[in-house]
């Protein structure tokens, strides 16, 4: 499949677990990709060795809690291939902490790579976006909609991240423009693997949290559902969570 011919795609959080596959799975479809993390050296040889296998991609260190590299990035993406037609917004970060011991710097740090990172990015990428009729895909996470304990930040910024696609999809619906979310539950990705629990964190309740098929995602399975919603195939499909969570939150 050729889904993404003649497309340019900008993705962030590029250098690892879902980013990196998805920018894969773009590429192999026929994208030009702009590839952005903060981790530059470990984006540089994701990306190099991505390169070499073909695919027309850019790598490029990138905060996205910069908002003025944001916009930049966007503007440097569309100098260079021409255009954008889908944004990818999965940077992302995690950590578990009883909500009593949780600083304000932690809070105020994952809404802003989680949550404002995105708004900003679709900010920006939206004039551009108009032009191709383009779209969106942010992820999200089954934290988006299921209170997940000791996780009361990222659960409120991946609920932030949800509504901004459902109203972003609303006002731009008559423009042409989709957005759309992917919602995972647990993938096999160094986010999942650095979790650590709270002293006194109480399995049972976090129990609920896990899948009901017995295995974990990999990130190709996200990025398999990002390019279906970033491709033509979905072009009815706007404001819409996608849940792929193994069975998670079907009970
Ligand atoms: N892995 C899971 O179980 C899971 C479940 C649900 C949702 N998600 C979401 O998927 C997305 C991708 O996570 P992942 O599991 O692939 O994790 P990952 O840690 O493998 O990748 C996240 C990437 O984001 C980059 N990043 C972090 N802060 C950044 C910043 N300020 N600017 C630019 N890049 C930054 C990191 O360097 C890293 O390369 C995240 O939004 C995460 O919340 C993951």
């Amino acid at each position: 499949m050729k889904r993404f011919q003649g497309k340019t795609a900008f993705v962030t959080g590029a250098a690892s677990g879902i980013g990196l596959a998805t920018v894969k799975r773009l590429a192999e479809e026929g994208a030009q990709v702009y590839a952005c993390d903060i981790n530059a050296a470990l984006l540089e040889e994701e990306i190099n060795a991505l390169s070499a296998q073909g695919g027309a991609i850019i790598a490029r260190p990138l905060d996205v809690t910069d908002s003025d590299a944001c916009q930049a990035a966007i503007a440097e993406t569309v100098a260079h291939f021409g255009k954008l037609d889908v944004l990818c917004n999965v940077a992302g970060i995690l950590f578990f902490a009883h909500y009593t011991d949780m600083t304000l710097n932690q809070w105020n740090r994952i809404i802003a790579i989680n949550l404002t990172a995105t708004a900003v990015l679709c900010q920006a990428a939206i004039p551009h976006l108009l032009k191709t009729k383009g779209n969106i895909v942010n992820v999200a996470s089954i934290a988006a909609s299921s209170g997940l304990p000791y996780n009361a930040a990222y659960c409120a910024s991946k609920g932030g991240v949800l509504m901004l696609t459902k109203a972003l999809a609303v006002e731009y619906a008559d423009r042409s423009l989709r957005v759309n979310a992917v919602s995972p539950g647990g993938v096999n990705t160094p986010l999942a693997s650095a979790v650590a629990f709270p002293e006194g964190a109480s399995m049972d309740v976090f129990g609920r949290a896990l899948p009901l098929l017995p295995m974990m995602a990999e990130p190709a399975d996200i990025a398999g559902t990002i390019a279906y919603l970033a491709s033509d195939e979905a072009r009815f499909i706007t404001g819409s969570e996608m849940l792929v969570d193994g069975g998670t939150t079907a009970i």
